[in-house]
């Protein structure tokens, strides 16, 4: 080894060893004589000081290093006069008397200082990665990162799973993204796709007999991207034989109440909350609620029937509903913040946003007061529980929309009155979701999941006649509002298998040609499986407190798919092109 010790080592007990230091030139003081310079690596950094009656030569070598300089020192470990002590630091009571050093290699300025306070763009961040890799705080994200990926070894090994890795050049397995496709050179005119998700091969390898499977894998979706969404991601993906729903659910309880245990110091008690995806709209507006506040959503549509209110009455009478939240201190919100409220509400598909103040006394101040009988009014404050002072927010739409309107309303609101906690950490599971969804601008069915999630078995009746009533055996693993995993038990006959194919209008040839190689498997013995997969990134995010998942990958894309530092994607030679007959028409 070039070194004694790392930079984050030293302490008190050291006083009087000689030892050598390898790293980065973080900081730099001249004090006239004294040169006092802190060293950085991966462990810490430790202060070196350069004192001119000690060594004269060294002296003058060190007053041309500079930051982000590589350096090799060697020197006595000293405790700090009295009063120079750093608490914050863990190596802040000593510091290195300089004898020898090295300058191992140079480095120009770097484009932004090398600290957590520099006020840098990502661009530039991702650009230099390996110097943003150099602060702390990245140091650290990518630290837990790990260590989450090791505890979930440990885990499943101890509990007799098998990690086994599954292709990536292989054939477009439908998670309900648009595929990255590659050339087959020796296969002219064909493509691989790039796994979204090890969906068929996990299944496959429960045919085969695996019983309990579990891998850590890179899926690519070429999706439009956001913060918690990159173009590759990784999952904790998993599946097992002979279980159902709570199995899996109790398994992955097991591995997430060690993750927060051991990551964040945060005890969780299994089994977590359930709630099915019909009180998660109906209450939350959203499929992935934010448990940490409760501002939850009442239904206001009995209450307010009769009245002579057009845009309620018109709605109510043709099936669709009156929903609403009741906003603690609301009444101080001023006409523009109701103004930006209710833009909030539009854009989430609401076609108004009616509000009411309480006042004291129960009285209320709201524009379309005058349609209500007095009567109506005190019954919706009843029930709503407002107090004087609190506001009421209501929006009338088929129950669907009303709820996603208001389940977006309720997270602008707790941004707005700072109502999550950032410490708290509130886990549920979504159950009980419809296995069909109607895309409205393709006018048919779709899987809610993916077409490999078996129905309830009671529920097969319907569906023919109502398949958008049929439920999924399938699962979300929610934390603080972020879905970060999602599985479900599988289909594992042929028949059920046929039959989904046929209700999402995927005909018997096509399904033969994408998916022909699990129907061949379903018939050879398919044991009961399921499983789940949990989103790596958005998990560490989530511990962390990070806005963006970028935060947690090494090198990640831009939100439109560039990585800044290698310049991908780019332009490829004609020669590559023409070895893969392929022809760029832009
Ligand atoms: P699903 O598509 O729900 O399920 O993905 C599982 C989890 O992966 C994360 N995730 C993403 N993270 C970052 N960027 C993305 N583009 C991205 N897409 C998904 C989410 C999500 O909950 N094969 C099934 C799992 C199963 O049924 O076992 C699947 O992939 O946190
Ligand atoms: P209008 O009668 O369109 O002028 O609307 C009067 C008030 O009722 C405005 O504050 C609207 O935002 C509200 N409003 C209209 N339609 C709805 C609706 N579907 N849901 C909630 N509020 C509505």
């Amino acid at each position: 080894m070039l070194r004694t010790n790392t930079c984050g080592e030293l302490r008190k007990t050291d006083i009087g060893k000689t030892v050598t230091l390898c790293g980065w030139i973080d900081t730099r003081r001249d004090h006239g004589g004294l040169i006092f310079t802190d060293l950085r690596d991966r462990w810490g950094v430790t202060q070196l000081v350069f004192n001119p009656e000690r060594n004269s030569e060294i002296h003058e070598k060190a007053e041309k290093i500079r930051t982000e300089y590589v350096v090799r020192v060697q020197g006595k470990v000293e405790a700090r006069p009295a009063g120079t002590a750093n608490p914050k630091l863990p190596t802040g009571e000593v510091e290195i008397l300089v004898d020898h050093f090295d300058v191992l290699n140079s480095s120009p300025t770097p484009p932004f200082e090398i600290s957590e306070n520099a006020d840098v763009s990502e661009d530039i961040r991702l650009k230099y990665r390996f110097l943003d890799i150099r602060r702390p705080s990245m140091l650290r994200n990518l630290t837990q990162r790990y260590r989450i990926t090791r505890i979930a070894r440990e885990y499943f090994d101890g509990l007799g799973f098998l990690e086994i890795e599954t292709p990536f050049l292989t054939k477009s397995t439908p998670e309900g993204s648009r595929d990255f496709l590659v050339p087959s050179r020796l296969n002219p005119g064909t493509f691989y796709a790039l796994p979204q998700s090890p969906q068929l091969f996990k299944q496959i390898l429960m045919v085969a007999g695996i019983d309990r499977y579990f891998q850590i894998v890179r899926c690519f979706r070429d999706e439009d991207l956001r913060a918690d969404r990159q173009p590759e991601h990784t999952q904790i993906d998993v599946e097992m034989s002979f279980v159902e729903e709570n199995d899996v659910m109790s398994i992955m309880e097991g591995l997430l109440a060690r993750v927060l245990r051991e990551v964040r110091g945060v005890e969780v008690k299994p089994p977590f909350r359930r709630i099915s995806y019909h009180d998660a709209m109906n209450q939350y507006g959203s499929d992935k609620p934010d448990l940490r506040f409760d501002l939850k959503i009442r239904d206001y549509s009995d209450a307010l029937r009769g009245s002579g209110f057009n845009a309620f009455e018109e709605v109510l009478k043709s099936g669709g509903v009156v929903k609403g939240v009741c906003v603690p201190g609301g009444s101080q919100f001023s006409r523009k913040d109701i103004d930006d409220l209710t833009k909030v509400a539009n854009s989430a598909g609401a076609k108004g946003l009616a509000w009411m103040k309480v006042k004291d006394g129960g009285e209320v101040d709201s524009p379309i007061k005058k349609f209500f009988d007095k009567s109506i009014l005190d019954k919706v404050v009843s029930e709503s529980g407002a107090k004087s002072g609190d506001l009421l927010l209501a929006v009338a739409d088929e129950w669907h929309t009303a709820c996603v309107a208001l389940g977006v309303l309720r997270l602008e609101l707790a941004r707005r009155l700072k109502l999550a906690d950032k410490e708290k950490i509130e886990l549920c599971w979504v159950v009980d979701f419809p296995l069909f969804d109607y895309d409205t601008e393709e006018k048919r069915l779709v899987a809610m999941h993916h077409p490999f999630t078996s129905p309830k078995p009671e529920d097969i009746p319907l569906f023919e006649k109502e398949p958008l009533k049929v439920r999924a055996r399938a699962y979300d693993i929610v934390l603080n509002g972020e879905e970060i995993g999602g599985g479900s038990i599988r289909i594992h006959q042929r028949e059920v298998q046929e039959l989904m194919f046929k209700t999402l209008g995927i005909g018997k040839e096509e399904a033969e040609q994408k998916f022909g190689f699990l129907l061949s498997a379903l018939v050879f013995g398919a044991p009961p499986h399921g499983g789940i997969a949990i989103g790596l990134d958005r998990l560490t995010a989530m511990l962390m407190g990070l806005d963006s998942i970028r935060d947690t990958i090494a090198f990640p894309k831009t939100q439109k798919g560039v990585c800044p530092m290698t310049e991908a994607p780019s332009n490829v030679s004609a020669k590559q092109l023409k070895e893969l007959h392929i022809q760029t028409k832009l």
